[in-house]
């Protein structure tokens, strides 16, 4: 392993009907909360009204920023920052998915900066200081409830960067299943894909001596594994909702990555499909995720040899590690499709046309990944694949 050191101070609350934690916790913080939320699937669910019924009980003066959209919007930070301001904010309370959590760690930390927040995306300044964040999680997938990063997207620069500091994580979060029954089937399997590919983000690493880390990422796979295709078929089930969301949290809260350094350049070069389409990011690492592995096979066929074996229960017998590894990429990619997930970027009617542009996105900062380290030439050709 290498040395690490961890820390992570989000208080998570768990479980059903927790919403009622936010009596005692608002209050640790002040009145005056910035409430954020997206385009509106909170109000139809009726967590909007729940959630602003506690905080009148405890008397908090409430300004909200509506309309956080999907693969959140720079102009939208900008919008929260200044109303931190001209309200005076001492809190804020994100309720939605990891895209309203996102945006809503980017105006904590823009609120106390002087300049624009954007500076931290391009690695121009390291936030100082930040808004205390509060959230309330609507959907399982990005893992934003337990860990200090966010990822925001600059509409005039097409443009979507990921970004963290030591004061991004969340004072606390609230998760509880019920809260994600109605997240839809497409965004439910997006939220899974994206989970699982944390993992595998962690799995594919060059440290030596990871066998706790190695098992606990098969046990998160095996698990979302098993309880994916039964959630597909019936939504509102509280002990598979219950199920995935742990797993998400887990995903990317920073345990599984103690002692290693994970490879996370299929995250990058999917921000750059994002960036270009807007699409979702779940469903864009379901087409992207299975190319990187085949084009990084050699690196180290003994892990995902052991993936194959381990997670996908491939048979070895008679077989080279070669085939062992593939027949385990090919059952995670088919796993994925078979659950409703994308398999090609033409499903998101992408061509070949903006395969350069994309591929200067994800070079912005140099060639990047910890298991492989990628050249441009290596994008384009897991673009290519992927068409
Ligand atoms: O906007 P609303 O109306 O709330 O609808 C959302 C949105 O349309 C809907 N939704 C969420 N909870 C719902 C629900 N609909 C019905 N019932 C509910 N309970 O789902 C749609 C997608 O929501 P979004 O927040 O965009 O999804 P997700 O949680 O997958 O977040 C994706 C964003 O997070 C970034 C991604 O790049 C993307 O921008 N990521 C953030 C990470 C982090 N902070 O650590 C890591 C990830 O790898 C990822 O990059
Ligand atoms: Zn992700």
């Amino acid at each position: 392993m290498r040395s690490f050191q961890f820390y992570n101070p989000t208080r998570l609350i768990f479980g059903k009907g927790q919403l009622e934690a936010l009596k005692t916790e608002v209050p640790k913080y002040g009145k005056r909360v910035l409430l954020v939320y997206g385009g509106g699937s909170i109000k139809r669910s009726g967590l909007y009204d729940q959630v602003l019924g506690l905080l009148k009980e405890i008397g908090a003066e409430v300004t909200e920023l509506a309309g956080v959209e999907p693969n959140p919007r720079l102009s939208t930070v900008h919008q929260g920052v200044d109303l931190c301001r001209t309200n005076d904010i001492e809190l804020i309370l994100a309720v939605g998915g990891g895209s309203v959590l996102d945006c809503a760690k980017a105006i904590a930390v823009g609120a106390k900066y002087d300049g624009d927040m954007w500076d931290f995306a391009q690695r121009k300044a390291v936030a100082q200081d930040a808004l205390p964040l509060g959230t309330v999680l609507t959907m399982a997938a990005t893992g934003s409830e337990m860990n200090s990063g966010s990822v925001i997207t600059n509409q005039d620069t097409q443009e979507k960067l990921g970004w963290g500091s030591a004061y991004s994580f969340p004072a606390f979060s609230i998760l509880d299943p019920v809260n994600t029954y109605t997240v839809p089937k497409d965004q439910t399997v997006y939220g899974m894909v994206d989970m699982m590919t944390h993992v595998l983000e962690h799995y594919f690493h060059l440290d030596p001596n990871t066998p706790v880390q190695l098992g606990f990422c098969e046990t998160i796979l095996r698990t979302v594994m098993e309880a994916a295709p039964r959630l597909v078929q019936d939504l509102e089930n509280y002990e598979l909702r219950e199920t995935i969301l742990y797993c998400g949290t887990m995903a990317l809260n920073g345990v599984l990555n103690m002692g290693l350094a994970g490879d996370w350049a299929t995250h990058n070069i999917e921000h750059a499909v994002s960036a270009v389409y807007d699409i979702p990011h779940g469903g864009g690492l379901a087409i992207l995720f299975p190319h990187w592995m085949r084009h990084n096979l050699d690196v180290k066929v003994e892990r995902f040899k052991r993936l194959a074996v381990h997670v996908f229960d491939v048979n070895p017998e008679g077989k080279s590690d070669r085939q062992i590894a593939e027949e385990g990429i090919d059952a995670l990619s088919q796993f994925w499709t078979s659950i409703g997930a994308p398999n090609r970027l033409a499903d998101y009617d992408i061509d070949d046309s903006q395969i350069e542009v994309m591929a200067d996105k994800a070079m912005l900062f140099g060639p990047f990944g910890n298991f492989k380290k990628l050249q441009r030439e290596d994008v384009v050709s897991i673009y290519k694949a992927s068409l």
